[in-house]
């Protein structure tokens, strides 16, 4: 649908601002299309070049999208703050919110006796720190990488998993260039490659991780980098098998032109192993974050990689933000340390495996072949994704649609299970198999 959104400018410094504008203040929404090229240029009395120059700098710092014959539209999620009200799906009132992929508040460990005794030993004020990583934190790390046979000499500490793969991407990367992603892959992600002004080229992805042949045809295309989710990957909850793993480094063994990314996010709360791709390639990083398993506002995950590679991290780091607080560094240390911490991270990864399972099973049981081996997610296959979240939306159940993670897959809804509870699956599955009929179907008699 086009914008009722009047973009204003006589030069495309102007244009650009005002489409800027227009998002802040919630005038633009996210899928909004913004007028023709010479449309635009014929109103504002300027010629198509100086429109075509503005919507190129509103693309390159990710707030808008070009899509062939869709014209440019607003990105669903724009690097732009926009009036909260303006980011706020409609409210479902009364129904159950199974859109947010947050790990479920109930099964966080809490924070509370390890923040305890951490003000009982942790001495006097500390000043500006000197080293980026704690060097318990580092040890504890190590062994905990190379229990999953990640090589970890090189490591240093990022203010989450998608700060890393950042950082990882700016050191790495010029805008223009292209980076392999998953495809569906994290929503995240793909907002974050095309505020970074980089392009994303979609690997197909199935059960077992990226397809070979999907890696192999990023490659051809000049990919620079490679983000592979190596377990509970988002959307799909694939996770990369051991079989799939020696594929992959094979093909990719001694890329010198490919930065490899590895994002283990779920850690410890997922339970298949981890198979790395780690050290196929010169240039590669390994991330795992604390935010599933701990609580994502501890806001941390370590990056081990080659040495160049995490020495620019840590180098570029030093000169801006400067490391990750010791306080935090200290907390997550207590809470590694602590077995009845790891106790209630495989209860809830225990929680998480069989209400996915089950709910994968109940679509089963329905006809309905449903993905979700690893993680909070599971991803239903649909003929139309709109109708499909609006009957849902009807039933009572809000999920978020596919378009969101998709480059060019095939359309689906994501359901996150944390906010689940195993007694709904029986009346979820129901609902999903009669959404993914449609309105025709279900309406007739
Ligand atoms: C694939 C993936 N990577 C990373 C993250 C977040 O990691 P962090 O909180 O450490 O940035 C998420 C969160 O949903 C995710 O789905």
């Amino acid at each position: 649908m086009a914008a009722h959104y009047q973009v204003v400018g006589s030069t495309s410094a102007a244009i650009s601002a005002s489409v800027e504008s227009g998002i802040r203040t919630g005038d633009l929404a996210a899928g909004d299309a913004l007028p023709a090229v010479r449309a635009l240029a014929a109103d504002l009395g300027v010629s198509p070049a100086t429109v075509a120059k503005a919507y190129r700098e509103l693309r390159q710092r990710g707030l808008v999208t070009t899509a062939g014959r869709h014209g440019t539209r607003v990105r669903p999620r724009p690097p732009v703050a926009a009036r909260r009200a303006a980011l706020l799906p409609p409210p479902l009132t009364g129904g159950r919110d199974l859109s947010a992929g947050q790990p479920d508040p109930r099964l966080l460990p809490p924070l509370g006796p390890h923040l305890a005794a951490l003000a009982a030993e942790i001495g006097p004020p500390g000043g500006y720190a000197t080293d980026a990583v704690l060097p318990d934190l580092a040890a504890l790390a190590r062994d905990r990488l190379a229990a999953d046979r990640v090589p970890a000499a090189e490591l240093t500490v990022t203010g989450g998993a998608l700060d890393g793969i950042e950082r990882l991407l700016a050191a790495h990367l010029r805008p223009g260039d292209a980076v392999a992603v998953e495809d569906p892959g994290w929503a995240n992600l793909l907002d974050l490659i095309a505020a970074l002004g980089l392009r994303t080229v979609g690997v197909p992805v199935d059960d077992d991780g990226p397809t070979v042949g999907g890696v192999r045809a990023a490659l051809a295309a000049g990919v620079r980098a490679l983000v592979v989710t190596s377990r509970a990957q988002n959307p799909t909850g694939a996770a990369v098998t051991a079989d799939r793993a020696d594929a992959l480094r094979t093909l990719l063994a001694g890329r010198a032109d490919l930065l490899l990314i590895e994002d283990d996010h779920a850690a410890e709360l997922a339970r298949v192993p981890v198979h790395p791709l780690a050290g196929a390639t010169p240039a590669w990083a390994f991330v795992r974050s604390v935010s599933k398993p701990y609580g994502p506002d501890l806001r941390l995950a370590v990056l081990a990689g080659d040495e160049a590679t995490v020495a620019r991290v840590a180098g570029r780091a030093r000169v801006g933000a400067g490391w990750v607080s010791t306080v935090l560094q200290r907390l997550v240390v207590s809470l590694w340390r602590d077995p009845a911490t790891a106790g209630l991270v495989r209860r809830a990864a225990d929680s998480y495996d069989r209400r996915r399972d089950g709910l994968v099973a109940a679509l089963a049981a329905r006809g309905v072949a449903a993905h979700g081996r690893t993680g909070i997610n599971v991803w239903v296959p649909v003929p139309d994704e709109t109708v499909a979240v609006t009957a849902l939306r009807d039933a009572g159940w809000s999920l978020a649609p596919g378009g969101l993670y998709r480059i060019a897959a095939a359309p689906a809804v994501r359901v996150s299970v944390s906010a689940l509870d195993e007694t709904d699956v029986p009346a979820l599955a129901d609902a999903l198999t009669a959404a993914r009929k449609g309105p025709f179907l279900t309406h007739s008699v």
